[in-house]
């Protein structure tokens, strides 16, 4: 059985006081309402992680999540973040891959397999980020580069390995900009990822991975989207700093 996920992605925004306002109303609005069957993950800044740790740890259905990790046991790299730290403040998962960890960081391939293995080693699950740019939508390209990211970047994992991973499947083209991928062309491409993992690790480990859309979901279009076959959840950005509208999104799950 596959998990139903929602996760929120809070990326750089909210200051400390918004950030456990957000959770404490999420909680409240959220508490007797999520089915046993769905998980919510809050994805803080690294900052935020230990008191929203506090705040949830007692809330069944909510885990905690990173938004990066480096690809290190540990050393020397100001600034860095272990996934050994991570864990040690009560992170379960982290996202890995995300499109904008791509453009702006220079994120590729090799390093980004560095990392799913890092986190993997302590226990971490990878939401793993993967979707194509308009560009390369437009230019008809996005099969072959879903195929590419997938094999470059988890096709050297163990079945045993990458049956925990979680796969974000986020055109890049959706994602903050209000321009949501119509259900049928979020299906397609996640029915094509699970062909793909399917070859790769046969039907019945690929029919239990979790897959997730994401960009620009929000209470409008949730529902039509987690009625897709092959839709599992979703990784939202925006509307997941809002407690009413991620509520909503969570309701639709
Ligand atoms: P969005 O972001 O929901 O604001 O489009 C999604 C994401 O970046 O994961």
């Amino acid at each position: 059985m596959r998990k139903k996920i929602v996760a929120g992605n809070w990326k750089m925004y909210l200051n400390a006081e918004e950030a456990q306002t957000l959770v404490s109303e999420l909680t409240s609005r959220c508490r007797n309402i999520i089915p046993a069957s769905v998980e919510v993950i809050l994805a803080p800044s690294f900052v935020h992680l230990c008191s929203i740790h506090q705040q949830i740890q007692n809330e069944p259905g909510f885990f905690l999540c990173a938004q990066n990790l480096h690809e290190a046991i540990q050393g020397a790299y100001t600034g860095e973040v272990s996934a050994s730290m991570l864990k040690s403040v009560g992170c379960t998962h982290v996202i890995i891959g995300h499109s904008e960890r791509r453009q702006y960081f220079g994120e590729k391939d090799a390093l980004l397999a560095n990392k799913t293995n890092q986190a993997l080693n302590h226990n971490l699950i990878p939401i793993f980020c993967i979707g194509e740019t308009l560009e390369t939508r437009e230019a008809g390209d996005t099969f072959s580069l879903i195929k590419n990211q997938l094999t470059e970047e988890l096709f050297h994992l163990s079945a045993e390995e990458i049956k925990l991973v979680i796969i974000a499947y986020e055109p890049v083209w959706a994602i903050g900009t209000g321009k949501t991928a119509s259900p049928e062309q979020a299906q397609e491409v996640h029915a094509f990822i699970r062909e793909l993992l399917s070859e790769k690790y046969g039907a019945d480990l690929s029919n239990n991975i979790s897959l997730l859309y994401g960009g620009s979901v929000n209470p409008g279009n949730a529902q039509a989207l987690f009625a897709c076959k092959d839709i599992d959840g979703a990784l939202v950005g925006g509307a997941s700093l809002k407690a009413t509208d991620f509520t909503e999104i969570i309701k639709a799950r």
